[in-house]
């Protein structure tokens, strides 16, 4: 191939090309030839850079963190493909402050920061001339939106100051200027230095030893060789240890809650040799985890090599480990196949919690995979019937402009498009299917188009049988599908029985048996109580079943949101202490949600809790919980 050809076909592999069933064989070593425009199915509007034009393909980062100011602040060094007669390069900035560009030879380039657009940041736009590789002199804001600093009071220890990164879905440029789209992978390498004694993980395979600077600071550095999306790029640094769980196991976190997180998380080196059995090859090396103070917005984060985790789902029985077996997942689905554009999102989510699912199957058995698979359908039901089974946004691949109906859609009815195909063509097919696509599009960016074209051609056998499954309708119809395989209703006989007894009689479970129960069984019956409820009741409940002194967060939750839809007072002190320490957004805005519907008596109250916690969340809750309160800056 011709070098420009060659640059050009490289340019373009990256965001994700559909042909539609069109596109030649490729020749060996080869993806694409030149010249082939991406589709418009994979072009992110989520970003403003022109990867067509000149895109970035590694990303070298020499940072200090400075934790008295907030601040993260040094060098990145991009370097970039770009078409020849390419002389800027376009990438994705937010509230970074650059105070010079540069090249390889160290001359000033001029750029230009444009306009802010809400939720998008601002484009960074380099006149590169002939330079292929840039270094960008920069410091980020102190507010920037993917990093949250934290005071020793909000950690575990109390003495040592915290901070990590969410880059997902599209924060990480307020931390790194590069061009921060799921379609452009980059490899990446850094050289982050902080203050002694706290240790710095990354999303990136550690080198050696940190190099003591003699001035109270340490250098760490890493490496990820292998091309990712930029939304994975992750930090975490603060006082935290590490202990070994299996040959390429382990997990991080701070010393007074590694004991705990460490036992919750024993099942993870059997989980990655289950999921390889599953679908192939892990291709990351190590597996770690890092275990997180509890104002962590997510469950969890699927950061190559160093999943994130909030502390919130350490039970202290891993009834609620099957977040660990998702991060895993997420392994193949999403960071290995990614999806393009984050309208295609349930390809990362949809796919990943299908996965999760099997793993639990394997390591926990096929009850408690039923179960959980049950509670994933019922969100899906509870979904369609509070937004419409017509509803675009109930579609899983998110039409553009469109509210989407949140995480029921794009994770449970894609999980269960899947479970679907698996009851309609047997485990065998399914599975060799999916394995195929992981093996086939292996870092690389994917589309909806792309997987039903795969579908079609590799696991359906005919047209017939693609129509026969429904694929089209499943990626691209509102609702469920008339094929929907519905979870066996054996997995919650037991407790849906208890139920039934509770709404006719008002018989509370005994205690005996509600703590033979599973936690997937717990939560289904606080579920399915009746939302409307009296104080009386409700403290029966509680006597009876403990509700407010579980160590289960998903089972405290419900029971704290029950309670306070019901103007029960007296879950009033817990709900603010669980909300002062608990910054997952999944947990702290329905309750916020929950306060506000409760007129006089609730909105008071989230008004005032909200205004003490607000400053210990994460911007992505804090986003959340202000839309939902009505907060209006102060
Ligand atoms: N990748 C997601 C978290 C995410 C999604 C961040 C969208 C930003 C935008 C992660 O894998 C996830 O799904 N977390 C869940 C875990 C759960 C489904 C087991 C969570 O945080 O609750
Ligand atoms: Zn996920």
């Amino acid at each position: 191939m011709r070098p420009v050809a060659a640059a050009l076909s490289l340019l373009l592999a990256t965001t994700a090309c559909t042909t539609m069933g069109t596109q030649p064989p490729a020749a060996s070593g080869e993806r694409m030839v030149a010249p082939i425009l991406t589709t418009p199915d994979a072009l992110d509007t989520s970003t403003f850079a022109q990867p067509q034009v000149a895109r970035v393909t590694h990303v070298d980062l020499d940072l200090a963190l400075d934790f008295e100011r907030k601040s993260v602040g040094g060098m990145a060094t991009l370097d970039i493909l770009a078409r020849d007669d390419a002389s800027q390069i376009v990438l994705d900035s937010d509230g970074l402050q650059v105070s010079r560009v540069v090249d390889a030879r160290g001359n000033e380039l001029d750029f230009d920061i444009g306009e802010t657009v809400e939720g998008k940041g601002a484009p960074l736009t380099v006149t590169i001339g002939n330079a292929r590789k840039i270094t960008i002199y920069y410091t980020a804001n102190p507010q920037a939106d993917a990093l949250q600093w934290l005071s020793p009071e909000q950690t575990a220890g109390g003495q040592y100051p915290y901070l990590f990164s969410q880059g997902q879905a599209i924060l990480n440029r307020s931390w790194i200027p590069t061009q921060d789209s799921p379609g452009i992978r980059q490899t990446w390498e850094a050289r982050i230095t902080a203050p002694e004694p706290l240790d710095v993980v990354m999303s990136g395979v550690r080198q050696g030893e940190p190099e003591d600077l003699g001035n109270g600071r340490r250098a760490f550095t890493f490496v990820m060789d292998k091309p990712v999306p930029p939304y994975l790029i992750a930090i975490a640094a603060g006082d935290i240890d590490f202990r070994a769980i299996g040959r390429r196991t382990g997990v991080w976190a701070e010393p007074a809650i590694l004991n705990r997180a460490h036992w919750e998380v024993a099942d993870t080196e059997d989980m990655v040799e289950e999921a390889e059995t599953l679908y192939g090859p892990y291709r990351w090396g190590r597996y770690d985890m890092i275990v997180l103070p509890p104002a962590f917005p997510y469950g969890g984060m699927e950061n190559p090599v160093m999943t994130f985790l909030t502390p919130t789902f350490i039970a202290g029985d891993r009834s609620l480990t099957g977040l660990v077996a998702h991060e895993l997942a997420h392994s193949w689905s999403g960071n290995l196949v990614t999806n393009a554009v984050w309208a295609d999102s349930w390809l990362n989510e949809g796919v990943t919690s299908y996965f999760e699912n099997r793993i639990i199957e394997e390591i926990y058995g096929e009850k408690r995979a039923e179960q959980e698979a049950a509670l994933s359908f019922a969100a899906i039901e509870d979904t369609l019937a509070e937004v419409g089974a017509d509803a675009p946004g109930t579609a899983l691949h998110q039409p553009d402009g469109t509210e989407g109906a949140g995480s029921a859609i794009v994770y449970d009815k894609g999980a269960a498009f899947l479970r679907t195909l698996e009851h309609e063509v047997g485990r065998e097919r399914l599975d060799a299917w999916l394995r195929q696509w992981f093996d086939n599009h292996a870092f690389e960016p994917a589309t909806s188009n792309m997987i039903y074209e795969d579908m079609r051609a590799n696991l359906a056998r005919d047209e017939a049988e693609a129509q026969r499954l429904r694929l089209r309708e499943w990626i691209f119809a509102p609702g469920l599908p008339a094929n929907v395989a519905r979870p066996d209703p054996a997995a919650f006989a037991t407790v849906d029985a208890a139920s039934r007894g509770y709404a006719g009689s008002g018989a509370v479970p005994s205690a005996a048996d509600w703590r033979k129960w599973s936690s997937a069984e717990r939560q289904r019956f606080l579920q399915n109580l009746p939302r409307e409820r009296t104080s009386e009741q409700l403290a029966a409940l509680d006597r009876q079943l403990a509700l407010s002194s579980t160590g289960n967060n998903e089972e405290l939750f419900l029971w704290l949101d029950l309670a306070l839809a019901n103007r029960y007072q007296p879950a009033v002190p817990q709900a603010e202490t669980f909300l002062a320490e608990v910054g997952r957004a999944k947990f702290v805005r329905p309750l916020f949600a929950t306060l506000m519907g409760e007129g006089d008596w609730g909105q008071p109250i989230a008004k005032r809790i909200y205004a003490e916690t607000r400053p210990g969340y994460h911007a992505v809750t804090r986003a959340g919980v202000d839309r939902v309160v009505g907060w209006e800056g102060g």
